[in-house]
């Protein structure tokens, strides 16, 4: 007995190892951690319960039957993050450059399939060179299946993936699937083909940062969701951002307890809105002074920043918010901002997130360059995601509300639960020199006449009072009470019950 305790002790330690001390080594003069440091930078002390320590490959090909090594390139299992329970998989870049093989797959099958039967989230942590060269298609047939289990656990649990290295071929696919990916300055890629097959198809020469970076992912594609600077950091986010979201489709949004009070005045708010209407101010400060304690998780901070997303806590328990930025292109919308809008609109109805829009919008963005994006289509996932979205919709105007941007972000038209507008909103077609110069194209009189024009039309319409004339704003409401008016209107709404016409699934302008 004790010989057979003895030997799982040393089993365990091969296993711990993975590729060894000297690939261990290179991983870390790389500025890497190895997988196993980082998920026990991730979850709560000793909480972490290893499945699948000994499985190996099988590959009989180009010498692969005498290279085995247990875990065969991946860590899974669960554990907890500030008490709450986590499935996850971590590719050891030490073993076969964490690729994946047929048993490989399968790893990640089993915690991926754990993790939906229990409404559980699940987080990857990448690192890898995608499929494992020596095993051709049984590689290719792990990662679809692999695929497979994203798309299922689609909107069911959180997904989120950790790129934390080279990763290619599959392992961006797979990320692509889930919820949120974060990535690594200087150290982590992401790409389909890399820099050399890119020389070969195309001949171009691109450095591997300049092809799929953590800039370029952030800033440009916006196929990740943000990055750090290092590892520690990346995972110490990671937790704070697993706290605010919910176990799964079923269970609502957590409550953390909060030493913020839901009657907090901000006098400062009264001051905000810049007595011109053409001079930016800052959106986020709004968010801050609502949300509890200022305590906020930005999604793709620099993608689209005329458009706030993010997630705060509201008397304890998470709101997704969605801010116009007047600070970046006057808080325009256009087909960048209304994806990552939209996208992020998504999430949250998915997962019963509450969403509060704060809106300061003056119309979608004209030109050439746009209409040919197709803003029509990207404008529209937006006025899609909003539509179709049954959480409870809080909608707050604090400026402009013009044209179809008013109706997009979060209208009373729209199924919204209460709508707010601060004193100073105008909503409008447009603003009122625009209005004027087609009003009165044909009979256009001198600037005095013109002056006088727009002054009626600002008096007319660049105010909430006509919209509220007709219930399609709740309340005018005080700057300073904002924080009071919208936790007293998500507590109301936490009952909220509304479901859309059955279908097999809607289809969204993709
Ligand atoms: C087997 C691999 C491997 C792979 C890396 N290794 N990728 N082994 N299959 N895909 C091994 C290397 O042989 C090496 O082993 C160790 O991992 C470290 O790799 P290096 O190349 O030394 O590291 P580095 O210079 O940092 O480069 C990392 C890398 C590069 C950028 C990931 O290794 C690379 O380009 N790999 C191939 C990427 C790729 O084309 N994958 C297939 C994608 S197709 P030793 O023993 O020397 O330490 C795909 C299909 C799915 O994924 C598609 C679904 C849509």
């Amino acid at each position: 007995m004790r010989d057979i305790v003895k030997e799982l002790e040393e089993r365990r330690s091969v296993a711990r190892l993975g590729g060894g001390e000297k690939r261990i080594e290179a991983q870390h003069a790389r500025g890497k951690l190895t997988a196993r440091e980082r998920i026990e930078l991730l979850l709560d002390p000793d909480s972490f319960e290893e499945i699948d320590m000994f499985v190996e490959h099988d590959c009989q090909e180009f010498g692969m039957q005498d290279k085995k090594i247990p875990g065969d390139g991946v860590v899974t299992g669960w554990g907890t993050v500030n008490g709450r329970p986590i499935y996850l998989f971590a590719k050891d870049f030490t073993v076969f450059g964490g690729s994946l093989s047929r048993a490989h797959s399968k790893k990640i099958n089993k915690v991926q399939d754990m993790a939906l039967r229990n409404g559980v989230p699940i987080i990857g942590i990448l690192d890898a060179g995608g499929a494992r060269i020596q095993e051709g298609v049984d590689a290719l047939g792990g990662y679809a299946e692999v695929f497979q289990r994203n798309t299922l656990a689609s909107g069911v649990i959180p997904q989120i993936t950790m790129i934390m290295g080279p990763c290619a071929g599959g392992d961006v696919y797979s990320p692509a699937l889930t919820d949120f990916i974060f990535m690594v300055r200087n150290t982590s890629y992401m790409f389909v083909t890399g820099p050399d097959v890119v020389k070969t198809v195309t001949n171009e020469e691109v450095t591997a940062e300049e092809l799929g970076g953590a800039k370029v992912h952030t800033s440009k594609s916006s196929v990740a969701d943000g990055a750090y600077d290092n590892d520690v950091e990346a995972l110490t986010e990671l937790r704070r951002l697993i706290d605010f979201l919910p176990l799964s489709n079923r269970t609502g949004a957590p409550e953390r307890p909060t030493f913020d009070v839901r009657d907090r005045v901000e006098p400062s708010l009264d001051t905000l809105i810049p007595d011109n209407p053409n001079m930016p101010y800052d959106m986020m400060e709004l968010v801050e002074k609502v949300i509890d304690e200022g305590d906020f998780f930005e999604i793709q901070k620099d993608f689209a920043k005329n458009i706030i997303t993010g997630f705060g806590r509201m008397e304890g328990k998470t709101v997704g918010f969605v801010a116009n930025q007047p600070m970046t292109l006057a808080g325009v919308l256009d087909s960048d901002a209304s994806r990552k809008a939209a996208r992020f609109v998504r999430f949250c109805d998915a997962f019963d997130v509450p969403i509060v829009t704060l809106v300061d919008v003056p119309g979608f963005l004209p030109g050439t360059s746009q209409e040919y994006g197709g803003l029509i289509k990207h404008g529209a996932k937006l006025l899609f995601a909003y539509a179709e979205a049954t959480v409870p919709k809080i909608t707050l105007i604090t400026r402009k509300a013009y044209g179809g941007a008013y109706d997009v972000m979060a209208s009373k038209h729209l199924r919204g639960d209460f709508n707010y507008a601060w004193p100073t909103a105008e909503i409008a077609v447009m603003g009122a020199k625009g209005a004027v110069e087609i009003i009165f194209r044909s009979s256009i009189g001198n600037d005095k006449e013109i002056a006088e024009h727009v002054e009626n039309y600002e008096e007319r319409f660049l105010n909430p009072f006509v919209a509220a004339e007709r219930g399609y704003i709740d309340e005018v409401i005080q700057p300073h009470n904002t924080r009071r008016r919208i936790s007293r209107a998500l507590a109301l709404l936490s009952s909220k019950k509304l479901e859309n016409p059955w279908k097999k699934h809607d289809n969204i302008p993709l």
